[in-house]
């Protein structure tokens, strides 16, 4: 959908007059998974699909929400931006409307809201984040509430913790609101300190490959592992004093694993110290030129997701398996929060169709599901397009 339909959709619903556009991106995590929510360092890029939102606001006390992907739709007084209403996608902004308000800052005017989006949802690539930000954006410009990016991501976060009852990280809003164009984001989730590193991958693509098994990112296993990490900080803290995993080297809790009782718990502490130290050794690769060793970390991080995280399951390891056997794969893992989603894979420019043929009817014959592929672009954080 181009920018002009967009804007004769809003038209069509709402009526003419001025109005103002808004996107962030979803994104695609390259390495360090499940290691945000431990303080630990991540390295995702911003996609170049993602949310619009369409905004004009109005002399009535109410903001009225629509989707062109949803049918739901709800018109909501300013002072009850903060309650959430049943499980409808709206509460993703309402969410956000909330954090303002908690500012102790108030909507003086309505505004009709209309929201479309060409990044999948339930497959791993933050629609859920990109949504947020978008809100978050949008609101801080039109309202002139002068919030700056990093915060907005934070509330962001917040809105996905209380609205959405996902106690997600930080990675997913930090990387939408701060991406920039051809750059992956190495953040460090403890101080957010970050660096913006050029992907240069000469002759080498990155293509996303999208089980169609819909990731089911609720709070239930979601929240079991961030539980999980918890207890393993708690059963080392008496050896070593830590307030979360991220704070810990390879080397020290290569000493106090054994501590860990439950075999569980240990497991899940490995693979979030190990995909820190990979993460960081990606970086180190991606910036000295060396793809290859980027790939055997990648493979390593994805084989850590599956064997002491759990989080991957049928769909993603089929996906990593049958994408290993083609000549021309750097790396390919699983991304994003795991149980069904996307992976992510480094190619080979003259691999590429070969890999989406072989790995697609690979798949599809061991699965029943029909894959979908993005060779992706890595684009810019959230902005004002007009
Ligand atoms: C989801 C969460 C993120 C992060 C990833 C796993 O995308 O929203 O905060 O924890 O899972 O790396």
């Amino acid at each position: 959908m181009t920018i002009e339909q967009l804007k004769a959709k809003f038209i069509e619903k709402y009526g003419d007059g001025e109005i103002s556009g808004y996107f962030s991106p979803g994104r695609v995590n390259l390495i360090g998974e499940h290691t945000d929510y431990n303080g630990g360092f991540v390295f995702p890029c911003a996609l170049s699909f993602g949310i619009y939102c369409l905004i004009r606001t109005t002399d009535r006390k109410t903001v009225r929400f629509a989707s062109l992907d949803m049918p739901f739709e709800a018109e909501v007084n300013v002072e009850d931006l903060n309650k959430a209403i049943g499980r409808e996608w709206v509460n993703y902004p309402i969410g956000v409307f909330a954090q303002f308000m908690k500012k102790g800052l108030t909507f003086d005017k309505g505004a009709d809201l209309l929201f479309y989006g060409d990044v999948p949802t339930g497959a791993g690539l933050s629609s859920s984040a990109a949504l947020e930000v978008v809100t978050g954006v949008m609101l801080n410009e039109t309202y002139g509430f002068g919030i700056d990016r990093i915060e907005l991501a934070k509330m962001g976060q917040k809105a996905e913790h209380e609205f959405a009852l996902v106690n997600c990280g930080i990675m997913d809003q930090f990387v939408s609101a701060m991406g920039m164009k051809d750059h992956a984001v190495f953040l460090n989730c403890d101080t957010l300190a970050y660096d913006l590193v050029p992907v240069k991958l000469d002759g080498v693509k990155i293509v996303i490959s999208n089980t169609n098994s819909p990731h089911k990112l609720d709070s239930g296993k979601y929240n079991e592992r961030v539980a999980e990490c918890h207890a393993a900080v708690a059963a080392i803290q008496p050896f070593q004093q830590i307030n979360a995993l991220g704070e810990i080297s390879w080397e020290d809790f290569l000493i106090v694993e054994e501590k860990i009782e439950n075999e569980t718990v240990r497991r899940r502490a490995r693979h979030v110290v190990s995909e820190i130290q990979r993460t960081e050794e990606a970086v180190k690769a991606l910036r000295g030129g060396d793809l290859v060793k980027f790939g055997v970390l990648m493979n390593g991080s994805h084989d850590s997701l599956r064997d002491d995280y759990e989080v991957t399951g049928f769909e993603l390891d089929t996906m990593v398996e049958e994408g290993r056997k083609i000549e021309g794969v750097i790396g390919t893992r699983m991304t994003g929060g795991g149980f069904g989603g996307c992976t992510v894979s480094l190619v080979k420019e003259e691999a590429i169709d070969t890999f989406i043929g072989q790995v697609g009817k690979n798949y599809e014959a061991k699965t029943g599901l029909k894959p979908l592929f993005y060779v992706a672009e890595i684009g810019d954080g959230g902005k004002r397009l007009f």
